[in-house]
């Protein structure tokens, strides 16, 4: 059935379609990436599924409710953290949360364990009660995240959880994000146009270009739309081998250039010993072999046309976004 259900979701800005008509269902547990370059449309439609922003046309069921005409209960099931921090940096972290706890009525004493538990699942009790500006943008992000988390929504929306962040960090709030999906057993749904950060993370990734959906499936799948992995074997026995190969079924495409031979298959890895037992038993020899595994990046070049330029994604889109969310 799919805990998010999007129907024809559509948001015009004038004549611009920042959303054109998107239609998929994100299933219950899943962490579901929304990948796409900057000015794709992520933001926006994140914006409308979490209610902040009315869609032009369309509308989206999230854990059952339609999120324009329930918009109460939507609320209630559905966390979010927004691209751009908005902790407050002179309260302490119990403090933010304690803050957040109140605004959603929780009663103290389960506020009290709430709090307790999302420091600990976000590995800050030890920093309960310093000040968040004395915070790295690490430790804020995870902040973040166990705020949005207070009143047990079943959805997490994460809007571009590790944009600024450096390599080291980013890979550590992936781990958070993991084990939060565990568990909460709670459905995550983020953007990002970190190609790296869609296929350590997601299970699911929709890639989006211009406001429309090019390509849905898991990254493993996604990548072999492309052809599969490609096992690179040099040898004086190019002919010889190809036509050995090109018997198999599960081998995808055959390629011979400059005294090597491209072969296209699906995880390579357990391919792998297959391939040199054909060339044993024709008795080729082998100069060497490499594996190259396709990236998203190729994945979304195949879709798009185009590559995702990561440095794109800039501070000022940030800026003017809040303001037009929070109207700061
Ligand atoms: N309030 C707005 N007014 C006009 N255009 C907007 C507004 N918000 C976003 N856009 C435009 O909509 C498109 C999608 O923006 P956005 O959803 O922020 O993309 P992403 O989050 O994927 O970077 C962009 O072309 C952006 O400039
Ligand atoms: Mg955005």
């Amino acid at each position: 059935m799919g805990i998010i259900q999007l129907k024809s979701l559509t948001k015009k800005f004038n004549s611009l379609a920042a959303v054109d008509g998107i239609s998929f269902s994100v299933e219950e547990g899943e962490i579901f990436g929304f990948l796409g370059p900057n000015g794709a449309g992520k933001t926006t439609t994140i914006s409308m599924l979490s209610t902040i922003l009315k869609p032009t046309s369309g509308t989206a069921l999230i854990n059952g409710f339609d999120m324009i005409k329930d918009k109460a209960d939507v609320r209630k099931s559905i966390g979010i953290v927004f691209q751009d921090p908005s902790l407050d940096e002179e309260l302490t972290a119990y403090e933010n949360l304690t803050f957040h706890g109140v605004m959603y009525d929780l009663k103290k004493d389960m506020r009290e364990r709430r709090i307790a538990e999302l420091l600990n699942l976000v590995g800050l009790e030890k920093r309960k009660n310093d000040f968040v500006r004395v915070f790295s943008g690490g430790m804020k992000r995870r902040l973040e995240i166990a705020r949005g988390l207070m009143h047990h929504p079943k959805i997490l929306f994460l809007d571009e959880p590790t944009l600024g962040l450096d390599p080291q960090t980013r890979a550590n709030i992936w781990d958070y994000i993991k084990k939060l999906n565990e568990n909460e057993k709670i459905t995550i749904m983020l953007t990002t146009h970190y190609m790296e950060e869609a296929d350590k993370l997601c299970d699911k990734i929709a890639i989006i270009d211009d406001g429309r959906i090019m390509a849905l499936d898991s990254p493993q799948n996604l990548k072999s739309i492309v052809g599969g992995d490609v096992v690179s074997i040099k040898s004086p026995d190019t002919k010889k081998i190809s036509n050995a190969f090109a018997k198999e079924k599960w081998v995808n495409k055959i390629k011979i250039h400059d005294g090597a031979i491209d072969v296209s298959v699906n995880k390579a890895e357990e391919m792998l010993p297959k391939l040199l037992k054909i060339t044993n038993e024709i008795k080729s020899e082998i100069i060497s072999i490499s594996v190259h595994k396709p990236t998203l990046e190729d994945v979304f070049l195949h879709f798009t046309g185009k590559t995702i330029r990561e440095e794109e994604a800039s501070a000022k889109d940030a800026m003017r976004l809040n303001r037009r969310l929070w109207g700061r």
